[in-house]
């Protein structure tokens, strides 16, 4: 991702308005003015030119931010580097795009310069073949959109635009259809109506889908063009490379890829915008391997020729990913293909060298294309990352001089050249200096300082201990109406939090979250981990409520870190709001974070010492999931407080689950499971269990259950339990054998006493039963005298 972004042409026309103001006002305003309100809060002028003053710079301020988008390097571009934890935390967070407020948004996603180049394609794509239209059909286009827009669909709404239907006001009908969803029904009702779709409307609405996301729909319609235009539409590369853009910028690297792959094997020549777009895709995600495969088969394959777009995108995405070497190897080759650098493509390169630290080379690198080439300029990209390479070196004096090379050539630094600057200087601890350019900046009203150029200050004071200092610019910044982001107020919690002064940091605290602050989209993305000490001090002390309404502000923002959700999470368990604390492990859960042990444990014990243990258990199933191992005995902890309370499927789950994962049992809370199971009336899933306990090496306590059973009157399952337990030989208990039998015949359930007795005199030890007559009587008097007999004939001697 390029890192500098050129400052737009059509603001300097379109706001002649505000800047005229703006010089008035600034000139008003003296540099005296200025430079006392940054360094000394209290500017020696009178009440009333300040007021006016105040007015005028808000007004001004607020006009240039309206139009000044984004500014500055992203993050990826700029946190690179050997850092501690703290400065990489806080210059990660001063390095996003500070303003997103633009009154067009799409003007600021446009900016990025890998989106330019897909613009143009998308661009040139777009208008392909595009005839001039009438002024009617313009007219019929949108007479027939509005109705679409602000009406409810229905077949009729359009009927009487069917015979006037015409390419080019089909075409701008589904430009200017607001709703993707809206435009998809009119593009089959014109189908329906007989209009015959041609490769340009199937194309614009392919590109419709695709931006909306849509992208299986998409995908379907790709491939039944040529059926629902009856083979008059041939399958062109444009179609796919439109579709390959859109899933590329939906993140879906790999279906582009197989969409590529697919374009190929049914025979559908890639152009060279396939080929930008796919190498666009794969260095994006660092795939320069790839990339590099797909550049030979786009030469040898099939010999289609690169163009400047090729070249910028393969120098860009071999730099970003620290082959610069690579990235020159590109540069030259471009002369092979009679493809000339352009200044894009020298940018690329002096951005790539910038921040491999190689910032001399990148100076020879600009001054050889301007005495090489004379079309080519350095512009003010140029320049800026230059400057910035030098103060990141800490060579500021390089870069003032190349600012006063970029004014002395005509070209105007804008905010981004100036904070960059202005945070070198810091860097460099030349306060002094800062003044100086400051002055001289807004002096001639070319600068007008934002929430960046303010939290620099405030930054730079903050590092040097003078806290008040940067509370007295944090003040300023309020006065003139500069929004404060989380970064300006991230550094001063954390600096007053290192002094000790909770109080003061508590009610910044407070003020951040009730401004809702994180929650808006100006400014920098919060980042979690800044707020850290403030966590902690928050949670230490019975505050963790506060701490985690914060939290979950910057969750709505996507930004969180493990050490915030483990500190208020721990701040709960502190404070025995053990539900509050699981409640934030889910979050932490679904958004792919690995609580450790020491959160679950403190949670587990919790629920556990509160009388929970349902909670204990959920607690304990995402423990598992996150591969840890529990305690055995806190797993027969958790058992033994679900079984008091009596609840049958979550003991026997957790049983399931611990045999499952070869969990030791524990034969008393087996047992009970087994009592309690039954005594619910679950006897099928019981000897499911019991099964599965012996499968396993396990057991239970079978005469516990046989008697429990027997005093419930459930004989049949008394009767099976004991022949489970002859089958797994285990010594057996004749006398409840005996009394099993005895009361099986009482309820004249003779062919289970029979099977039971003809399993033990299986094993010889029929002879101790004392109630074989009785079983003989009965097994008679029900009519099966076979059975008697069976029994007669192996009743003890003695007894016959
Ligand atoms: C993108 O395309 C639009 C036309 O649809 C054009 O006006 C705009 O300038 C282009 N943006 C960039 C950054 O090239
Ligand atoms: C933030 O809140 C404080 C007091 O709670 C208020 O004085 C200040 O104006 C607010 N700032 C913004 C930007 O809303
Ligand atoms: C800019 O604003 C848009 C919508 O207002 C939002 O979707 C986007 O995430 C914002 N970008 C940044 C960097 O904050
Ligand atoms: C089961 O309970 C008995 C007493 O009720 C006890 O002696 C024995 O140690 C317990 N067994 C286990 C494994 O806890």
């Amino acid at each position: 991702m390029i890192s500098l972004l050129k400052p737009k042409k059509d603001y300097e026309s379109s706001n002649k308005f505000v800047d005229f103001f703006s010089g008035i006002f600034t000139y008003l305003f003296s540099v005296h003015f200025w430079i006392s309100l940054f360094f000394h809060g209290n500017p020696t002028a009178t009440p009333s030119f300040l007021s006016m003053s105040f007015a005028a710079v808000s007004f001004v301020v607020g006009c240039k931010k309206m139009r000044s988008g984004l500014r500055w390097a992203t993050a990826e571009d700029l946190n690179s580097g050997p850092q501690s934890l703290l400065s990489q935390v806080f210059t990660k967070e001063r390095f996003i795009p500070i303003s997103n407020f633009s009154s067009n948004p799409c003007a600021v996603l446009r900016k990025l310069w890998s989106e330019k180049t897909d613009n143009h394609t998308r661009v040139q794509e777009l208008h392909q073949n595009e005839k001039p239209r009438s002024r009617n059909s313009c007219k019929r286009a949108k007479d027939m959109a509005n109705l679409i827009n602000y009406k409810p669909w229905s077949n009729q709404l359009l009927s009487s635009f069917t015979t006037l239907l015409s390419k080019t006001n089909v075409l701008q009908t589904l430009r200017h259809i607001k709703e993707p969803s809206k435009a998809f029904q009119f593009f089959k009702w014109a189908h329906e109506m007989g209009f015959p779709h041609n490769a340009q409307s199937y194309f614009m609405m392919l590109e419709i889908l695709g931006r909306q996301r849509n992208l299986n729909v998409a995908r379907n319609f790709l491939f039944s063009i040529e059926k629902k235009s009856n083979g008059e539409v041939k399958l062109e590369d444009r179609f796919f490379n439109s579709l390959i853009r859109s899933y590329g910028e939906a993140g879906l690297f790999k279906e582009s890829i197989k969409l590529f792959e697919t374009m190929k094997s049914i025979g559908v020549s890639p152009s060279v915008v396939t080929f930008n777009s796919v190498l666009s895709i794969l260095l994006r995600r660092g795939r320069t391997n790839m990339a590099r495969a797909v550049y030979d088969e786009m030469l040898g394959t099939y010999g289609v020729t690169p163009d400047v777009y090729t070249y910028n995108i393969l120098i860009r995405g071999f730099c970003k990913n620290s082959y610069i070497e690579e990235g020159f190897w590109f540069f030259k080759e471009m002369t092979s293909f009679d493809c000339d650098p352009d200044v894009v493509t020298y940018n690329t390169l002096v951005d790539g060298l910038c921040k491999a630290g190689k910032v001399s080379i990148a100076h020879n690198l600009v001054n050889g294309m301007n005495k090489k080439c004379k079309d080519l300029n350095s512009d003010i990209v140029t320049y800026t990352t230059l400057i910035r390479g030098y103060c990141m070196k800490q060579q500021v004096d390089k870069a003032l001089f190349l600012l006063e090379e970029m004014t002395s050539r005509g070209l105007k630094p804008n905010v981004i050249t100036y904070n960059t600057l202005i945070k070198g200087l810091c860097e460099g601890q030349k306060l002094d200096k800062v003044k100086d350019i400051l002055g001289q900046m807004m002096g001639d009203g070319t600068f007008v300082p934002d929430t960046y150029t303010f939290n620099i200050l405030i930054h730079a004071h903050c590092s040097s201990g003078n806290l008040d200092e940067a509370f007295k610019v944090f003040e300023n910044m309020k006065n003139l109406q500069v929004p404060a982001d989380s970064a300006s107020y991230s550094v001063l919690i954390r600096s007053l939090c290192q002094r000790g002064d909770y109080d003061a940091a508590e009610k910044l605290f407070d003020e951040l979250y009730e401004n809702e602050t994180l929650l808006s989209n100006y400014g920098s993305k919060p980042i979690a981990a800044s707020y850290s000490p403030i966590f902690q001090y928050l949670c230490e002390h019975g505050k963790s409520k506060k701490a985690e309404k914060v939290l979950r502000q910057l969750m709505k923002r996507g930004t969180q870190d493990h050490l915030s959700y483990k500190t208020v999470i721990m701040g709960h368990c502190k404070e025995g709001a053990y539900e509050n604390g699981y409640g934030i492990l889910v979050w932490m859960l679904r958004r792919d974070f690995v609580p450790d042990f020491e959160i679950y444990d403190c949670l587990i014990d919790g629920f556990l010492r509160k009388d929970k243990p349902l909670l204990a258990k959920e607690t304990l199933e995402k423990m598992l999931k996150s591969s840890y191992k529990p305690k055995t005995s806190t797993l027969h902890s958790i058992l033994a407080r679900i079984l008091e309370k009596g609840c049958v499927h979550e003991s026997t789950s957790l049983i399931v689950m611990m045999l499952e994962r070869n969990i030791r049992q524990n034969i008393n809370l087996s047992t009970e499971n087994l009592l309690l199971l039954f005594g619910s009336g679950l006897r099928d899933k019981a000897f499911q269990i019991i099964e599965l306990h012996y499968k396993n090496g396990y057991r239970v306590k079978i005469e516990e259950v046989v008697q429990f059973l027997c005093q419930r009157g459930k004989l049949p399952e008394a009767c099976k339990m004991l022949l489970f337990s002859m089958e797994h030989h285990r010594n057996i208990d004749i006398d409840l054998c005996n009394s099993v039998i005895a009361a099986l015949c009482k309820i004249n359930k003779v062919s289970e006493a029979f099977n039971l007795c003809y399993e033990l005199a299986e094993k010889g030890l029929h002879q101790e039963l004392t109630c074989l007559n009785d079983l003989i009587a009965a097994l008679e008097a029900g009519g099966r005298l076979k059975e008697a007999a069976f029994i007669s004939k192996r009743m003890p001697r003695v007894q016959t």
